[in-house]
């Protein structure tokens, strides 16, 4: 065998088994296997529910005309051990659109609902501020329609591990 193949380190499927046999199955298998299943779809139900009201209320109550901006991609995700790194990264999103917009975008409980479907808790990147009122409009509203699209796709599985 070509020892250079060696190196590459582990194929995707095996870094899947790696991971369910160790962290993965340890931490996630538990709450994401088929017992609890329904109940991470019931998080996902409701994280879809949320993520559109919270977007409709805040363009009907602060963001009336105020366009997107296109150029603010959030990271969306599929269920599983992977998917920690953008759940932490639209975390702290969510935090900082509350922040800015002097919490008339509550995000506080589908963030903490975020935490319930994350297998690890990888740091939380630093996101740019925009300092300007009607920028901070235009973040705030940007942020809650990328997430509240990214959780319209979001699809769950009967099994995740
Ligand atoms: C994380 O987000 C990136 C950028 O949107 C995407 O390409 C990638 O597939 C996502 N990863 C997972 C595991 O969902
Ligand atoms: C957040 O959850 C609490 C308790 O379940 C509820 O009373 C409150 O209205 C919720 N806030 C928002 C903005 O949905």
């Amino acid at each position: 065998m070509d020892p250079q193949s060696l190196r590459k380190g582990p194929t995707k499927p095996t870094l899947v088994l790696l991971c369910c046999v160790g962290t993965w199955l340890a931490i996630c298998c538990p709450s994401f296997g088929a017992p609890t299943a329904s109940m991470i779809k019931t998080i996902v139900e409701l994280l879809k529910l949320e993520s559109k009201e919270l977007y409709e209320d805040y363009l009907k109550k602060d963001a009336v005309g105020v366009p997107t901006d296109e150029s603010l991609q959030l990271p969306c995700f599929t269920l599983g051990f992977e998917a920690s790194t953008n759940i932490s990264i639209i975390q702290a999103y969510l935090e900082t659109a509350k922040r800015l917009s002097d919490n008339r975008a509550d995000t506080a409980n589908v963030t903490k609902r975020l935490d319930d479907i994350r297998c690890s808790n990888p740091p939380k990147p630093s996101i740019y501020e925009p300092e300007d009122f009607y920028a901070r409009k235009i973040f705030t509203l940007t942020v809650l329609k990328r997430f509240s699209d990214c959780m319209a796709e979001l699809k769950v599985k009967d099994r995740i591990c």
